[in-house]
């Protein structure tokens, strides 16, 4: 079994580049645990699957292979072979994620895949219930926030990049919404894990928030 560094928090907290920064300087493997809700919601969407048909979503989840790569240092996410990095960042699927994560057979499925990744490395895993449902006893587990303002500006960028525009306040409107499903269902809700150590990153530089994790894990 190998070192679990849990990094959980709300949508556009800097959760993703921190963690890919974190295991990149631990040289652990990064694992992007919303990009598995994102690609079942992805298949679910392109399937024309109604979302109360739990039955179906399930037998997505239990039967897509969803694969990371890094190539020329970006993070690609593969759906049985194909590349759905840009698919699933979309807001159609940003709409339809947080309904999907909050069924109960989709998320056992998905957290027993994770937790089968740290069987033979030491992983750097970001979601919203790493801490507290996935890895309960994690070595280490960070919760990262911010201002919903600050959280929106920073994925204003993220959505040009695949060519949609959308003004900041589409955007809070957007991550309240998600926040409000992803902490408030029933399953393994998104909460910070009582041991957990919180970085509010509103007024952190990158590197500032990057190396208060390193110098954690690296201390002990
Ligand atoms: O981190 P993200 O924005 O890519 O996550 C997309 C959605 O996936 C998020 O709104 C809730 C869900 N999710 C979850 O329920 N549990 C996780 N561990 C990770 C993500």
């Amino acid at each position: 079994m190998g070192i679990v560094v849990a990094i959980d928090g709300p949508a556009g907290a800097g959760k993703s580049s921190t963690a890919k920064e974190v295991a990149r300087q631990l040289d652990y493997v990064y694992v992007d645990t919303g990009a598995m809700y994102r690609a079942v919601t992805l298949i679910v969407l392109e399937q024309n699957i109604d979302i109360s048909d739990h039955a179906k979503i399930s037998d997505i989840a239990k039967n897509i292979l969803i694969e990371f790569r890094w190539i020329d240092d970006v993070f690609h996410t593969f759906v049985d072979n194909v590349d759905v990095t840009d698919k699933i960042r979309s807001k159609e699927v940003v709409s339809m994620v947080s309904p999907v994560s909050v069924i109960p057979e989709v998320r056992e499925i998905l957290a027993n895949n994770q937790r089968k990744l740290a069987d033979t490395d030491n992983i750097v895993m970001e979601g919203r219930d790493i801490g507290t449902n996935v890895f309960p006893n994690a070595e280490f587990k960070f919760y990262i926030t911010a201002d919903v303002e600050v959280r929106a500006k920073r994925r204003i960028h993220d959505y040009k990049k695949i060519g949609q525009d959308l003004t900041v306040e589409e955007i809070i409107e957007k991550m309240k919404q998600r926040d409000k499903i992803d902490s408030s269902r029933e399953h393994s809700p998104l909460k910070k894990a009582q041991d957990a150590v919180t970085i509010d990153t509103s007024d952190l530089t990158f590197e500032e928030q990057v190396g208060k994790i390193v110098d954690i894990v690296k201390n002990k």
